[in-house]
């Protein structure tokens, strides 16, 4: 296994690109099965978790290449409608191309997701969506089975959470039902506004994009369609956290700074300075001595669903608050279990207690945190440790990153240009 280690205390300084959404490229790359022909997807990054999505299309029956950041996917002939097993306990989204299946031929067979590091993360939101389009659901030797004679028929789903990945199954069943569906309380995550233009530029018509109220008016067939990933606003704000700890001023280039509202505004009340533009922006610490340096003033996070603070980020901001000049309460609101990296952050010197889904962090300042062996648990909290390991000093060694590459495309490579001291090694 690999494992990272990480020589802190050297500011970032330079420019990188960020990439495409994995949260995006996901449901894009499962919309391919609604219709037959040669899609286009641009940007898309290259991921554990991509590679694992379209591993499944192809089970499925599709074919696809890759050009450098563009996929093509041909999903003329499908020639199965399950998702194994082994292929969802890998990657929980893979419960994604329920609703395309369903649409497409009218029957699904997907492995029931068990709980996973963050939380139980049940799907019954998405099979009572389908539900009430007519679909019949059972589950059977720890499979979903979901059918549906002929067409779906329109209908109102109501979430009692806006569930992101439900509001995207949802969406891509109804595209094709009989009449119109209405998605109450829908997730408004970019990553669903960019599944939206890619279904209305393969037919379908949707209104609502970016509210909470989508209006789906079911059309007769879809047509392939080309549709480009937008920019991961989840790796974006990993980097504007990462420059904040370690100090330093970097700038990120292909990326939407408006997608990152809640972030911007709590990293400024930190003590760092961030210009943008439309697609770009830069985050610099305060000039102390002729070095960039941040000495983050202490603030409150409550984790909620988009234009709130990302539950996604959670993480990676506590390990900045652990250098805090004061107390900052962290409340977890989406996922039950989203405090794994607690523990780690405590072996590099960290002071945090957790309160149910609180947890209080008293900022040691910047010159206590010491490097330590870490594990790291999922995906964000990998990326939590890494940036705790570029502000610490001395050596962090981060063991089964496997987790940080099934969402951060060439992570070492990017942290390396910006004179990170990281390297990759075998176990
Ligand atoms: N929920 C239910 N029942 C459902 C669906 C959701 O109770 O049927 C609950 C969840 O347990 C959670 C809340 O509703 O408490 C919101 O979960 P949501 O369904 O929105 O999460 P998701 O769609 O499974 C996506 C992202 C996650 C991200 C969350 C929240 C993808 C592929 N995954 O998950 O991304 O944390 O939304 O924003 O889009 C990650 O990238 O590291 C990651 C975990």
């Amino acid at each position: 296994m690999d494992q990272l280690i990480i020589e802190g205390g050297t500011p970032l300084y330079g420019t990188v690109a960020i990439s495409g959404a994995k949260n995006a490229a996901l449901p894009l790359i499962a919309a391919t099965l609604l219709a037959p022909g040669l899609h286009t997807l641009h940007n898309v990054p290259d991921l554990r978790d991509t590679r694992t999505m379209l591993k499944l299309l192809e089970i499925l029956g599709a074919r696809w290449e890759r050009q450098g950041k563009t996929v093509r996917i041909n999903s003329d002939r499908l020639t199965g409608a399950e998702a194994p097993y082994d292929l969802v306990k890998t990657m929980r989204a893979s419960v994604l191309v329920l609703g395309p299946l369903l649409a497409r031929s009218g029957f699904a067979r997907v492995s029931l997701p068990g709980g996973c590091a963050i939380g139980a993360r049940p799907i019954n939101f998405h099979l009572k969506g389908f539900e009430k389009l007519g679909v019949a659901t059972r589950l059977e030797q720890g499979y979903v089975e979901a059918a549906v004679e002929g067409r779906m028929g329109g209908g109102t789903v109501y979430f009692d959470i806006p569930s992101v990945t439900g509001t995207e199954n949802v969406l891509m069943a109804s595209a094709m039902a009989q009449g119109e569906t209405v998605i109450k309380n829908a997730a408004k995550e970019p990553e669903v506004g960019n599944l939206v233009d890619m279904l209305v530029a393969m037919g379908a018509e949707i209104e609502g994009k970016g509210t909470d109220r989508l209006v789906v008016h079911g059309v007769d067939r879809l047509h392939a369609a080309e549709s480009t990933i937008i920019p991961d606003r989840i790796e974006t704000g990993t980097y504007m956290i990462a420059a904040a700890a370690a100090g330093g001023r970097i700038t990120l280039t292909d990326c939407t700074p408006a997608h990152l509202p809640a972030l911007t505004e709590k990293l400024l009340f930190c003590g760092a300075a961030i210009e943008t533009t439309d697609d770009s922006l830069t985050v610099s610490c305060p000039e102390i001595d002729g070095r960039n340096i941040c000495h983050p003033c202490s603030v409150d996070i409550t984790t909620l669903p988009y234009p709130g603070f990302p539950t996604d980020l959670q993480a990676q901001f506590m390990a900045l608050m652990v250098l805090g000049n004061g107390t900052s309460i962290i409340h977890e609101t989406i996922f039950e279990n989203r405090f794994m990296h607690v523990a780690e952050l405590k072996r590099m010197g960290a002071n945090i207690t957790i309160e149910g889904s609180r947890a209080v962090v008293r900022g040691i300042g910047r010159d206590k945190l010491s490097g330590a062996p870490v594990m790291a648990t999922d995906l964000r909290a990998s990326a939590s440790l890494v940036i705790a390991g570029l502000a610490a000093s001395g050596a962090t060694t981060v063991s089964r990153i496997y987790h940080l590459e099934r969402g951060y495309e060439n992570m070492v490579e990017k942290m390396q240009a910006l004179g990170a001291k990281v390297k990759k090694v075998r176990e």
